[in-house]
């Protein structure tokens, strides 16, 4: 490789800590890209589709646990809590809080992507033109400011839906939680949704739905990174897979390549083999016990547990220790 070229690559990796992020995930032993790349236009229409799909059950079952047991979860947050919510806030979950919870002080919705967040705070505020809320634009993996209310909070209330804290390893999660654990404050508490251990058809069922939705869903990633970096993915070679380890405990999906095909992307040549595959999202699931020792980790205690009858989903309540 002569000089001139090692420099454009080097100035094109600096300028973009995104592409030097992707390339280095291709360069590994097990390529993977990062979820993050489902979320363009299209991936976040995909994923509300697959929310509606009769196969993918968190969704339904989580707001199902919440309407049968909102009154109980009102009085455990109590009077004039600070709802923060890891995520746009777009969901119907956080509307059955929103119009239950007594007396809330302030509605504090964190997401990265500005354009959902404001969207949605703007319905929001159309939906409860009495309750003050104040968007946050962060990246909620690493710590961030709360946004001052104009009424006093009496407590910060962490509310974390979607059993997202699964897409996390468990290294990663506790360090998430521990976040959560600071953010919350003295008296604070973590109300989050939390996905569970099952018969692996269920599961496997639920990421691999019969309309392809998922499987569309993951190939657009390709397609996303295609479009913003320039790279040449063919993605009729790709397919779907989703399975379920039962060692880990967790959902593996990946892309998985038929035909050997060489990648251009920033600057450099990546080779990906016939049969090789692609990972781009871990969903793990925890058994009611395993999660509470998570928690515990971060110094968590759970308080309180509900489980919708068919023993699916969670939500669990915590408190600061
Ligand atoms: N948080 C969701 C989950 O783990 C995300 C998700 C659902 C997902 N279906 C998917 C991610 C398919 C990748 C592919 O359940």
């Amino acid at each position: 490789m002569n000089a001139s070229k090692e420099t454009l690559q080097n100035i094109r990796k600096d300028e973009s800590p995104e592409l030097a992020e992707i390339v280095d995930g291709l360069s590994q032993a097990e390529k993977m890209i990062s979820p993050k790349y489902f979320y363009d236009e299209r991936g976040s229409q995909l994923f509300d589709d697959i929310t509606h799909l009769p196969e993918y059950y968190p969704t339904e079952t989580e707001l199902g646990i919440m309407l049968a047991n909102i009154d109980e979860i009102a009085d455990l947050v109590g009077e004039q809590a600070s709802l923060i919510e890891y995520g746009s806030g777009s969901s119907r979950k956080t509307r059955v809080l929103l119009e239950h919870l007594h007396n809330l002080a302030v509605y504090v919705p964190v997401d990265i992507s500005q354009d959902h967040l404001l969207t949605s705070a703007e319905t929001l505020r159309e939906a409860f033109p009495n309750l003050e809320i104040l968007p946050v634009v962060a990246d909620f993996t690493k710590p961030f400011k709360l946004p001052n209310p104009t009424t006093m909070p009496l407590r910060n209330i962490v509310y974390f839906p979607g059993s997202t804290i699964g897409n996390f390893t468990r290294d990663d999660a506790r360090e998430l939680l521990g976040y959560m654990y600071d953010e919350a404050g003295a008296d604070g508490a973590m109300l989050i949704g939390v996905d569970l251990q099952k018969d692996p058809a269920i599961l496997e069922r639920a990421y691999n739905d019969s309309a392809g939705v998922t499987a569309e869903f993951n190939l657009n990633m390709l397609r996303h990174i295609n479009r913003e970096f320039g790279s040449n993915f063919d993605l009729d070679a790709f397919s779907h897979r989703a399975e379920y380890n039962e060692d880990k405990g967790r959902i593996e999906i990946r892309l998985v390549n038929s035909e050997d095909q060489t990648i251009s992307i920033g600057g450099q040549e990546i080779v990906i083999l016939k049969g090789e595959a692609i990972l781009t999202e871990y969903s793990h699931k925890y058994t009611p016990e395993g999660f509470r020792a998570l928690a515990a980790e971060a110094g968590f205690t759970v308080q309180k547990v509900w489980i919708d009858p068919e023993q699916l989903f969670s939500v669990q309540y915590c408190v600061r220790d």
